[in-house]
């Protein structure tokens, strides 16, 4: 969607937007995949009431683009304006044993910024790609951690209520890659509250993680991590496996040869080539074992 010729632009500019016109989403996403839109880079957080309000009024829909490292993007002309908050280095404060983190920040950023100031806890999700505010929204976790058990409080953008507030850890749910936050709810800012330890040791349980991690998954391919969550008491990637489907693609869309639940880019893959082999081994899943997969991936289809 192009907004930049139409007048709304100037008042955006006005509240602090900075607009990127034509913006390919395969270079904003980890699988890169995705099709075209304008982006709109908000530099200021207390003026996103008013964007909001503007683009309603406009009539103009938004997504709002995290890391990018956990979504799948259609292909083609998008029907939506993608928001985005700038990136901030290091995006982190450490003040009375707290972390006060920007929601753009790089989560791994963060757990090694945290580590350097004797704060652990999250050893296991240093390789998690992505920002700090996708990983609050999905509760991002890995070898037994999850964000959200060191969440104290969250400033976010309610959409609800059309206005900045700040909740209470334990007034947010966080499940097993799910929270209470709303799917239009934006996040801002996050207080984490982190276990003290000696660096050397937060150190040494990252190495272990990340040994792990480059031992099962394929790092050095595009992918959004894992596409479909764990059923209960189940490993999607080992049912997959079992059926002997890795390697098996459609178009430039392949599941992983390292690690069965993780489908990549192979080449210039599309969402349709990405949507078809999702399906495929869906189906074959439900058929072999009559277990429904749930995506993990977020989908954005027109
Ligand atoms: N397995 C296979 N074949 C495969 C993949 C896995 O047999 O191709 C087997 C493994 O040998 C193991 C079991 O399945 O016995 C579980 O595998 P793994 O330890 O790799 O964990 P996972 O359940 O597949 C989950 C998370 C990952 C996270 C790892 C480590 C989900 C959907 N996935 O994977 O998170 O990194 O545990 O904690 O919960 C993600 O969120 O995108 C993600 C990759």
């Amino acid at each position: 969607m192009r907004i930049s010729d139409k007048p709304i632009a100037a008042k955006l500019k006005e509240l602090g937007v900075e607009l990127r016109p034509g913006v390919s989403l395969t270079e904003k996403t980890s699988l890169e995949i995705g099709g075209t839109t304008d982006q709109l880079l908000l530099h200021r957080y207390d003026a996103i009431p008013e964007v909001m309000c503007a683009l309603a009024a406009e009539g103009i829909p938004h997504k709002f683009l995290g890391g990018g490292t956990n979504v799948l993007v259609d292909d083609g002309e998008l029907p939506w304006v993608m928001l985005h908050l700038p990136s901030v280095h290091p995006g982190v404060r450490i003040e009375g044993g707290l972390a006060y983190v920007d929601a753009s920040a790089d989560l791994g950023g963060t757990v090694t910024f945290c580590a350097k100031n004797d704060l652990g806890g999250m050893e296991g999700l240093i390789g998690v790609p992505g920002s700090i505010g996708g990983a609050l929204r999905m509760n991002a976790g890995a070898y037994g951690t999850q964000i959200g058990s060191y969440v104290r409080e969250v400033e976010l953008y309610r959409a609800a209520t059309a206005q900045i507030e700040t909740l209470r850890g334990n007034d947010i749910r966080f499940d097993y890659r799910h929270t209470s936050f709303a799917p239009d709810d934006v996040m801002l800012r996050v207080k984490l509250e982190l276990p003290p330890k000696p660096y050397k040791e937060i150190l040494a349980g990252i190495k272990v993680c990340n040994e792990k991690r480059r031992s099962s998954q394929p790092l050095n391919q595009k992918s959004a991590g894992c596409i479909f969550k764990n059923p209960q008491g189940a490993s999607a990637g080992r049912m997959i496996d079992e059926l002997k489907l890795k390697g098996h693609r459609v178009g430039d869309a392949m599941v992983s040869d390292r690690h069965a639940n993780f489908f990549v880019n192979a080449g210039n893959a599309t969402c349709a080539n990405m949507l078809k082999l999702i399906d495929d081994v869906r189906g074959r899943v439900r058929i072999a074992y009559g277990v429904e997969l749930e995506n993990e991936v977020i989908v954005w289809k027109n």
